[in-house]
């Protein structure tokens, strides 16, 4: 499995899906650029999560609000007080940790050298002085179980401190008198502060949900698994609105549609399951992840929220502005519902996260060996609609006309698909590359194309070709590839 994802990551960077931050200076940690297939990929997954979202619901609108915002949104949203993980140092080597992380590590090796008693112990006592904010005892704890840093491998801690994940920078053009804003560490904000701007210039009515895609930023201080936590990512996400005491039901909806848009892709069922969380954040009354079996195992990709009204009226204490919506439907015992603040089921999805999901799940190395030939492929079986390329032509030769008939078959396609045009190389070779990337469809051009208008269309998957009048190529493609 380790070297599955390994795999993975060097063939993301081969063809040009996702590169290093920064590589010709050695890097930056846990920042990653998308290449040129890469941007076509991420294009296509946020299209996909807009039209599913969007497009599909006559109740559901977008937005693109900014990255910056007034630093009193982060102090109404509890981010600045509450963001936190809390680090501890080691003297000797300098190196800074999660102390939860060096506890879970702990646990971890208890369980594996089977001493499951203290394990199950030190969980509790972590929870207990997680939950209570007790940094003295996580201190304790990692001093108790005598916990070395895995670095310098001495036990000379500090004292556990909080560390905010969010990144500060200084807004306004001279530093004396500059204020200090924060990057935003998740888009739900600005689509709380826009909540009533969207409702009255639309005129929707409750329910209904706002859905942005967006930058995030979080000085994640463990950045590790290539794109799977990062410190600047992007998250889809959708808050809907929704009256008080029918948010439990919005909140089953939503668990239930935001899965079925995962299998929609073709996806095993069983590579999915759900976490319900039996810990809650002080601001949620139901909480779900969507999990995905990654090769390091079950990992979040998605969560689903029931936030009650929390940011809402929090907004309302802190601007000193109402954010009421004004119900004028009748309750059961017709009157109308009236004034009051919505609650809100929220789904948020990173971007990255389910990039590193569709490339793992369609990578695949494939024997091909026949009795006499060795012989093999790798293949990204991608979901036509999510492949960066759709089309590759290729002219059997470089001569006869038959690049000139490729180039006119091309520009009548190019409009409507992503096309590529190739002429070096055997034709093997070149579905191969192909293959490598996604491309659902290779169209070869050859003398008799010249003579009666047909190509041979080669499928990805099956590998089959299937010579076809060129006129019907369009219809042909896009049957597969349109949503
Ligand atoms: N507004 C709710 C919210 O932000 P979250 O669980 O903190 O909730 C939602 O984040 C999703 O964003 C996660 O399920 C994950 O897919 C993605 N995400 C969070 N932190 C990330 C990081 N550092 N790098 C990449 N994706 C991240």
């Amino acid at each position: 499995n380790d070297e599955q994802f390994k795999n993975v990551i060097s063939h993301a960077k081969e063809y040009g899906f996702v590169f290093q931050s920064s590589e010709i200076y050695d890097g930056l940690s846990a920042v990653y650029d998308y290449g040129q297939l890469g941007a076509e990929l991420k294009n296509n997954i946020k299209t996909y999560w807009w039209k599913a979202m969007v497009q599909m619901h006559e109740n559901i609108v977008g937005i693109d609000s900014a990255i910056f915002m007034h630093p009193k949104i982060w102090k109404a949203s509890g981010h600045v007080d509450g963001f936190n993980d809390p680090m501890i140092d080691n003297k000797d080597s300098k190196k800074r940790y999660r102390a939860d992380q060096l506890l879970e590590d702990k646990i971890a090796r208890y369980e594996k050298d089977g001493k499951t008693d203290k394990a199950a112990k030190l969980q509790a006592d972590m929870d207990e002085a997680l939950k209570s904010e007790n940094l003295q005892q996580l201190k304790t704890l990692i001093e108790e179980h005598e916990i070395a840093c895995p670095v310098s491998g001495t036990k000379n801690w500090t004292e556990v401190r909080q560390f905010n994940l969010m990144f500060s920078t200084q807004f306004g053009a001279m530093a004396e008198g500059a204020e200090e804003i924060y990057l935003r560490p998740e888009t739900a904000q600005g689509i709380f502060v826009n909540f009533l701007n969207v409702q009255k210039s639309g005129r929707m009515k409750i329910p209904f949900g706002i859905a942005q895609i967006g930058k995030a930023f979080r000085n994640e201080v463990i950045a590790r698994q290539f794109i799977m936590r990062m410190r600047e990512f992007e998250q889809m996400e959708m808050q809907f609105f929704v009256r008080p005491g029918e948010d439990k039901k919005w909140f089953a909806y939503w668990k239930e549609a935001r899965l079925k848009w995962h299998l929609a892709l073709g996806t095993s069922a069983e590579k999915y399951r759900y976490h319900d969380h039996v810990k809650l954040a002080h601001y949620a009354n139901a909480a779900t992840d969507i999990e995905f079996e990654f090769p390091f195992g079950f990992k979040e990709v998605e969560g689903i929220h029931s936030r009650t009204d929390f940011d809402l009226s929090q907004h309302q204490e802190f601007s000193g502005k109402k954010m009421q919506y004004f119900d004028n439907d009748l309750n059961e015992e017709g009157k109308p519902y009236g004034n009051y603040v919505p609650y809100v089921i929220e789904t948020s999805i990173g971007l990255d996260r389910m990039f590193l999901l569709t490339m793992i799940n369609a990578f695949e190395e494939q024997d091909l060996s026949d009795g006499e030939k060795q012989d093999s492929r790798t293949l990204l079986r991608l979901h036509p609609c999510l492949a960066p390329v759709k089309v590759a032509i290729f002219p059997l030769t470089k001569k006869d006309g038959l690049p000139e008939k490729a180039r006119e078959i091309m520009n009548s396609l190019k409009l409507d698909f992503n096309c590529v045009y190739e002429e070096k190389d055997a034709i093997g070779k070149r579905y191969r590359r192909q293959d490598a990337i996604g491309t659902p469809f290779c169209l070869t051009i050859d003398h008799q194309t010249l003579e009666d208008d047909t190509v041979t269309i080669r499928h990805r998957d099956t590998m089959e070709q299937q010579r076809i009048d060129i006129k019907d190529l369009q219809t042909l493609i896009e049957s597969k590839t349109s949503w």
